[in-house]
């Protein structure tokens, strides 16, 4: 299969990845997630060539670029790098909630699945699950969710998370227009707006909005450099000067205040020039993959819901593990999301015909 980059001989017979100097070599077609990406040749040059300074001390220019960088992007006045997008969010809620207080939640978003309570335990922070459709929370979900400002049994609701694009539904991308209800019934009902925006550039490229145009209506946004964007490290969390001063201090008591950490911020700006434009290939491949996978006996997928690098689905006749397992014997490497549930996620390093092979191979698992 294709690998990130040239990378001269593949090995053979080998498992997972091979890091050689800057040759970089993927023996399977792994499909588990976009975190699975390597750091492009260009961005282990700047890696090694970045200006350096203690950040702790904010003296590290490469940091401070990358921050300021990030920031003009999402239209937000600061930034601050942060060690993952489970890190950012924390931080975005912390800055957003007090103790004792609640934020509103699409029931399957990250925040309130996959990230180890991080805000009920470090923040004393409640999270209210919303169920929905397709990750998209309607203003009537929120002013339902809502708590009356005058009941001492009742937590304070203290904001609202969207996550675009929303991973458990899809990798479904917000329409501008529902972005725009949402956040204004949050602000004009108090509630500050929190936007888990790990793929915020493939909801950018889906659907053609600047990134700006979609984080305009969050007060926090946090994105991740270190998925599609192959980046080694990192995210970012954006907003005003003084929840980013304020967010700044929470991660440095999470342990978070890294020294060098332009080594990392210099893969991010190479990042943010050079890797946006190619996610819409990983949309086309999920696309391709996803219609080849609708057509097959024993799969259901719903295509309305592939619109970015995401592909669920359901397995109708065997279980996700035998599937999965049959895939793997043959190179390919997936997600276990249920009983009968898959996860293919397509990235760099994915091509066409990695696409067409790995169908070959799910055709092949189905029958066995
Ligand atoms: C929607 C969403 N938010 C946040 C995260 C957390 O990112 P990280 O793995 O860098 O902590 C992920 C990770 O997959 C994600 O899918």
């Amino acid at each position: 299969m294709a690998s990130s980059e040239p990378s001269g001989q593949r090995p053979s017979g080998s498992s997972g990845y091979l890091f050689r100097g800057n040759e970089l070599s993927m023996s399977t077609i792994d499909l588990r997630s976009d975190t699975v990406t390597l750091p492009t040749a260009d961005m282990l040059r700047a890696m090694t060539s970045a200006p350096l300074g203690d950040d702790v001390f904010g003296e590290d220019p490469t940091v401070l670029r990358l921050e300021e960088t990030a920031a003009d992007r999402m239209g937000k006045e600061a930034a601050l790098f942060v060690a993952s997008g489970t890190m950012g969010n924390l931080l975005g809620l912390l800055v957003n909630a007090h103790p004792g207080q609640e934020v509103i939640a699409e029931a399957d978003s990250h925040v309130f699945l996959n990230e180890a309570a991080g805000a009920a335990m470090v923040g004393g922070i409640q999270v209210r699950q919303v169920p929905t459709e397709r990750g998209v929370l309607s203003p009537a979900q929120i002013l339902a969710a809502l708590r009356p400002t005058d009941d001492d049994h009742q937590p304070p609701s203290a904001a609202v998370i969207i996550e675009n694009t929303h991973n458990w539904h899809g990798g479904v991308a917000w329409s501008e227009q529902d972005l725009r209800h949402l956040s204004e019934t949050a602000r004009s009902n108090g509630l500050a707006v929190h936007l888990d925006g790990a793929r915020i550039f493939n909801a950018s490229v889906a659907t053609g909005a600047e990134v700006r145009a979609i984080a305009r209506y969050a007060d926090t946004v946090s994105f991740c450099l270190s998925k599609g964007l192959c980046c080694p490290v990192g995210s970012i969390l954006c907003g005003p000067a003084g929840k980013i001063r304020q967010a700044r201090r929470w991660r440095k008591m999470l342990g978070g205040g890294m020294r060098q950490a332009g080594v990392l911020a210099a893969a991010g700006l190479v990042a943010l020039e050079t890797m946006v434009g190619r996610l819409a290939d990983d949309h086309e491949n999920a696309r391709s993959l996803a219609e080849g996978l609708a057509e097959m006996p024993g799969i259901d997928c719903d295509l309305s819901r592939v619109q970015t690098n995401i592909v669920y689905f359901r397995l109708t006749n065997m279980d996700a593990t035998g599937f999965l397992t049959a895939c793997s014997g043959d190179g390919l490497l997936g997600g276990e999301y249920g009983p009968d549930l898959v996860r293919f996620v397509t990235h760099h390093g994915i091509s066409p015909a990695d696409i067409r092979q790995s169908l070959g191979i799910c055709r092949k698992a189905l029958r066995s």
